[in-house]
């Protein structure tokens, strides 16, 4: 009998979690709210066709694009970040402290490879992205949760359990968290950077969402308040370009970044090279900011019809969230409706799958937390696909009630 390491044994809770939640427990034609991808309509095909065809030339920018590139990622795209994303955002920082990953998944498992030794400590929002605590598990850490509310982590919370836990990480999802939508304050993003040199602990800031602002005003990421190298800022390319290319980055003290680069190299050498130049030429022609404008368009319309349907035909006393961007909103059932019993009949029945709230919950939450709530994801179907299969779910429901 083959021995399997003991990580994957730990791992396997995780990842049926994860599997529910990309909606395998279903058909292809499914209709998901599960899943968590972009719209269709939102990649941006002809500017790929036109900027391959002049990427792939027998060029010095061509065999850029082709051969092993550093471990911290091309030069181009590093400061592309800076200045397209960064700077606009508020975080001003050089290019040397941004490193190119592989996904923007990545930064979660490079960071504990950098930090975490079986046992540590890890201080997640409840509920969180199951991806990430998986990783965070696969490293065997201890992940304990802390407390959201309205404006995010509630930071006595986080405080106390830095006292009592002693953690490595504070691992927070600040703008349109997955699973709820909600965003962090911007003076709990500040008080959380201090928090964060005050006790020594890294603050690890994941933002995918970020860009994705369809109302509502930006605000400074956790890192802009980091005057001491403790806060570690992870994004993704997935949302604003393309989940495919694999593309994410992050950005880390001068000392994190050398050390960091270490790992990159004993993990997987460097990042996609030929994802990298295609991306970076996306950024230098200019297409992003129509892109970004477009696929903004389409979230939003999505989301408005996802809040007026569920308003208008899920049971009364059903709780919601009003993101002002991202992808998902949070539903909390009326306590009587067990949405985790029910997913599997309501895929049979209906043909609908939904994100099971109870899986977004690791160990430590209360007792059945999350069972009446649910994930639903807007922004890969189209409005009126959103009406139908909201309201039918919200029929379904009704009579559960
Ligand atoms: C909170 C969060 N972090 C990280 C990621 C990972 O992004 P990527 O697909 O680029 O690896 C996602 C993707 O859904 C996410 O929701």
């Amino acid at each position: 009998m083959t021995k399997y390491a003991k990580r994957v044994y730990v791992m396997e809770e995780e990842a049926k979690k994860l599997d529910s939640l990309t909606g395998n427990l279903t058909s292809n034609d499914i209709i998901s709210f599960a899943a968590g991808a972009p719209a269709k309509e939102a990649y941006p095909f002809d500017a790929l066709r036109e900027i391959s065809q002049d990427v792939f030339q027998k060029s010095a920018k061509g065999y850029e694009s082709v051969k092993y590139g550093s471990a911290v990622g091309f030069p181009s795209l590093r400061e592309m970040v800076c200045e397209e994303l960064l700077t606009p955002r508020g975080l001003h920082t050089k290019a040397e402290n941004v490193m190119i990953t592989s996904g923007g998944i990545q930064p979660m498992n490079l960071l504990c490879q950098l930090l975490i030794d079986p046992g540590d400590v890890i201080l997640v929002e409840t509920p969180t992205f199951v991806h990430t605590t998986m990783i965070f598990k696969m490293f065997q850490a201890k992940v304990v949760p802390c407390v959201m509310d309205d404006d995010g982590m509630v930071l006595e919370d986080v405080e106390e359990k830095i006292k009592k836990y002693r953690p490595k990480m504070v691992y927070t999802i600040p703008t349109f968290q997955n699973p709820t939508g909600i965003t962090m304050s911007l003076e709990r993003r500040r008080r959380l950077a201090e928090l964060g040199s005050k006790y020594d602990v890294v603050i690890l800031e994941d933002d995918p969402y970020r860009e994705i602002r369809y109302s509502g005003e930006h605000l400074l990421p956790i890192k802009a308040f980091d005057t001491t190298g403790h806060t570690v800022f992870a994004n993704s390319f997935s949302k604003i370009f393309s989940p495919g290319s694999r593309l994410g980055y992050l950005v880390a003290s001068d000392e994190m970044i050398r050390r960091l680069s270490d790992i990159k190299l004993g993990t997987d050498t460097c990042t996609n090279t030929i994802a990298q130049a295609i991306c970076t030429e996306f950024f230098k022609k200019g297409y992003y900011p129509d892109h970004l404008k477009r696929i903004c368009d389409i979230y939003r319309g999505r989301r408005d019809v996802m809040l007026e349907s569920i308003d208008a035909y899920f049971p009364e006393r059903t709780k919601h969230t009003c993101p002002d961007g991202g992808y998902y909103v949070w539903v909390e059932l009326p306590k009587s409706i067990d949405a985790t019993e029910l997913a599997s009949r309501i895929a049979k029945e209906l043909n609908i799958c939904y994100g099971i709230g109870s899986a977004f919950y690791s160990e430590g939450a209360p007792e059945g937390a999350g069972r009446n709530c649910m994930r639903m994801n807007f922004s890969g179907l189209e409005q009126e696909v959103i009406r139908e299969n909201v309201k039918k779910l919200g029929e379904f429901l009704q009579e559960e009630r």
